[in-house]
């Protein structure tokens, strides 16, 4: 079966329960908590070299993931960091993308769901860069989003939630039937906040300036790149952006698991040209997920 067959058609298994599933027959029953009421957490991991980059550090997350939505992921952080390290063994992924997932099941279809038992599953697969290698020269052209990320009191915005997902897909889906590769969001104050699957970057007069995540996911990446920076001896500032401020931008790129470092040229009416400063970060950041620094 090729790798262009749907998700649910594939060939391997799936670690679905703490046993190993044949890949199609990892199913879940319609009537299911986390499909009707959004019970479900989620997490995106990739393997360089057939090493998990940050294992343990997603895994944690995604456990607090849970407990932020008022549910325990029945394994501990070891037993998931085992399970994510044996999957990409036994389907022999050497770059890829692992997906960890739990939510609610079916004993109860009602909104309050006490004792529900809680499903988790460890799915990978082989995965290419997300954006094309052009892309990474011109970067990516983005529109603005209609939707906003919420204040930390209107949903769960720490956790990796899937319903916090639902206005990310609809601004994705909305930016690429316009023309874009991805839509950049504002917060609920109208301050910067992120792109629909990663953080956002802006280099102004040779330092970095970063929204500070506090209603949408602090990343991995995020924090990866805050210290290679530090490290290549970049000033690092964390705090509120103010969308207009992307006039003063040299360069802008987006960070998260999947986009690892993806230069922006264009937001809205905003220009930006990838230069030396994302290409720096970009190299060294290629460097240490492979274990080369
Ligand atoms: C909405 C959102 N923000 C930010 C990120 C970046 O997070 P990370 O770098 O941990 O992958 C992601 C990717 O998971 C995301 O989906």
């Amino acid at each position: 079966m090729s790798s262009s067959a749907p998700f649910d058609q594939r060939e391997g298994e799936i670690w679905y329960n703490n046993q190993w599933i044949n890949w199609p027959d990892a199913k879940v029953h319609i009537l299911n908590h986390g499909l009707h009421y959004a019970s479900s957490v989620f997490e995106g991991m990739r393997a360089y070299n057939g090493k998990i980059f940050k294992l343990t550090e997603h895994n944690e997350r995604f456990k607090r993931s849970a407990e932020i939505l008022g549910f325990e992921i029945p394994y501990s952080v070891q037993e998931l960091d085992d399970a994510s390290n044996a999957m990409i063994e036994r389907l022999g992924i050497t770059d890829g993308y692992i997906r960890p997932v739990a939510w609610r099941g079916s004993e109860r279809m009602k909104i309050y769901a006490p004792g529900i038992t809680v499903h988790t599953a460890i799915a990978a697969w082989e995965w290419p860069a997300y954006f094309s290698e052009d892309l990474y020269k011109t970067g990516i052209n983005m529109c603005w989003a209609k939707w906003k990320r919420p204040a930390p009191d209107t949903a769960p915005t720490a956790s990796k939630a899937a319903g916090l997902y639902m206005i990310c897909t609809s601004s994705k889906q909305q930016a690429e039937a316009d023309g874009y590769h991805d839509a950049m969001m504002k917060d609920y104050r109208g301050y910067l906040a992120e792109a629909t699957g990663a953080n956002v970057f802006l280099v102004i007069d040779g330092e970095l300036h970063t929204p500070i995540p506090d209603c949408f996911l602090n990343g991995i990446t995020r924090q990866t790149v805050i210290r290679i920076a530090r490290d290549l001896g970049l000033e690092v500032h964390e705090r509120h952006i103010m969308p207009e401020e992307l006039a003063n931008a040299d360069e802008v790129f987006i960070t998260g698991t999947a986009a690892e470092i993806t230069p922006v040229g264009s937001i809205g009416e905003y220009r930006f040209t990838p230069a030396q400063v994302t290409h720096k970060l970009r190299t060294a950041y290629v460097d240490l997920v492979n274990g080369k620094s």
